[in-house]
């Protein structure tokens, strides 16, 4: 889809975007009702629109002007239209017409008086909502495709500040095609996205001039990674590491680390889940497609940082040689886990890809992103995703970075009584702590026990990686790429050079 930021015109073919705040029609709506003749006005009285936030009203046809329809959204109340709130207007219209036939989007929005932006940040959110709403993933339809297929080709956005707006759309567009990107990765099904599937879709990232280098269960073997091959062991796919670094930054500064849980499918193991909690396993890989994305999207945009993304791609099967409940492993920190639930997977996962990350690159931070706990939608539900955290500056610029670009997340706590909770009777740690309390952030300090003293986060992404139900006004479909914008952030916010 092709985005151009243009002087404010009315004068447009395809369909023209308008708005109101809950105070009345915005000079460029108000102009053009006067062109209608009172049209517009009477049309919205009609819908008994009130100019609410994400209220859309649609006229086709309209007499006397070039046009081939016209959509006005609310926006509620001028005071409270920011970024986000300008986002969710682009996403609106968008999602009106994405699949109307319609081809072309012009956006005609002055900015409301009040409204915590300046014109190139209105126009530069209005494309990033637009664009992330405007993603589609139907490649595996062979029948009524067309209808599915979006039809909307060119955005047209019209801004006072047209120079600004292209310059700062460079940077988002990366962020987004990393959402694009994260998206694509969770909604394959399984049978495609196998660990080495994953791999090598990876390796595209090295146009950018991202480095990847790929490790197989050999080189994992050498370097002690039992806790993550254990997981992997009763699959038929090889399991994989897969190590990307981005040096935008000065040669001497020391990387921010992400680590991503990249279960391609997770069955349970022998300690096999019911069908129904089957469904949907294909996502837990979701923690590795956002570090993934997030990759992309610093690359692409050129960020002043030097980042390391790390995945641990492994398949959760049951087998003859899987890995039992009751066995003992040990992990490449010389940790040894005593493995009394084969569902408990991912952190095992990651406690190899975090003491990787930690002794190999010296991060200043490491951040893992995983869907680790079904407790933490009996914790939040499916609005923020869990923080964890051993450092308090660390966990607030995460906060922050996220209320900025609406991927909210709450923190919870983490305590030596939690962690007692996972002693075993003959190891050093069990994987599960055997009574349901305070699922998630046992999880959480199983993790702990392989960090340093490195500052760490965990982000524990169960309950917003994908969605089943109501879909978020910027995300269509499954999968939804959550983490890329929040770490991006992150990065722009603090690391940069
Ligand atoms: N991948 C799941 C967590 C999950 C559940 C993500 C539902 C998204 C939706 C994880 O590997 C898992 O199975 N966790 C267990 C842990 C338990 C065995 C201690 C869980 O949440 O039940
Ligand atoms: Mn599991
Ligand atoms: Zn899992």
């Amino acid at each position: 889809m092709q985005i151009n930021f243009t002087a404010p015109s009315t004068e447009c073919s395809g369909t023209l975007v308008v708005a109101a705040t809950e105070t009345g029609l915005l000079p460029a709506a108000s102009a053009l009702d006067k062109k209608l003749g009172g049209h517009l006005q009477r049309a919205l009285g009609t819908a008994r629109f009130k100019g609410k936030a994400g209220q859309i009203v649609e006229l086709l046809a309209p007499v006397g002007l070039q046009a081939s329809r016209i959509i006005v959204v609310g926006v509620g109340r001028n005071e409270r239209f920011d970024g986000p709130a300008a986002e969710r207007l682009g996403a609106a219209a968008v999602g009106k017409i994405l699949t109307s036939g319609e081809k072309e989007l012009t956006f005609t929005i002055d900015l409301p008086k009040g409204a915590k932006l300046k014109a190139a940040q209105l126009a530069t959110h209005i494309a990033m909502g637009a664009k992330l709403r405007a993603y589609s993933f139907h490649k595996y339809r062979t029948k009524q495709r067309e209808e599915h297929e979006p039809t909307l080709t060119s955005l047209v956005i019209g801004t006072e500040d047209a120079g600004s707006a292209r310059k700062s759309w460079e940077r988002m567009r990366a962020v987004a095609e990393g959402v694009y990107l994260a998206r694509d990765l969770v909604n394959e099904p399984p049978n495609v996205m196998s660990p080495q599937e994953f791999a090598s879709r990876t390796l595209a990232l090295s146009k950018l001039g991202v480095k990847v280098e790929v490790l197989g269960e050999k080189e994992m073997r050498t370097l002690g990674m039992n806790a993550l091959l254990g997981v992997g062991q009763g699959s038929e796919r090889e399991s994989q590491l897969v190590v990307m670094q981005w040096n935008g930054g000065r040669k001497k500064d020391q990387p921010v680390a992400f680590v991503g849980k990249g279960v391609c499918f997770d069955s349970g193991g022998l300690s096999l889940k019911p069908g129904a909690s089957m469904m949907g396993m294909k996502g837990d890989m979701g923690g590795a497609a956002a570090v993934t994305g997030t990759m992309h999207a610093l690359a692409a945009r050129k960020a002043k940082v030097n980042a390391v993304g790390i995945l641990g791609l492994v398949e959760n099967m049951p087998d003859g040689r899987a890995q039992r409940p009751d066995d003992v492993v040990t992990s490449m920190s010389g940790q040894t886990i005593e493995i009394l639930n084969t569902d408990a997977e991912g952190r095992l996962v990651l406690a190899d890809a975090l003491w990787y990350a930690q002794t190999k690159f010296k991060p200043r931070f490491v951040v893992d992103l995983a869907t680790l706990t079904g407790a933490i939608m009996v914790a939040l539900g499916l609005e923020h995703a869990g923080l964890f955290s051993n450092d308090d500056k660390l966990a607030s610029r995460i906060q922050e970075a996220g209320r900025e670009v609406g991927e909210p997340v709450w923190r919870l706590p983490l305590a030596d009584g939690y962690d007692k909770m996972i002693k075993s009777k003959i190891a050093d740690m069990k994987n599960i702590s055997g009574v349901t309390h305070a699922g998630s952030i046992v999880a959480a300090q199983f993790l702990q026990r392989f960090i340093d003293k490195t500052p760490w986060a965990h982000l524990d992404i169960a309950g917003v990686a994908w969605q089943d139900g109501e879909q978020k006004p910027l995300s269509p479909g499954w999968g939804v790429g959550w983490g890329v914008r929040i770490l991006d952030r992150l990065v722009a916010d603090h690391y940069e050079s």
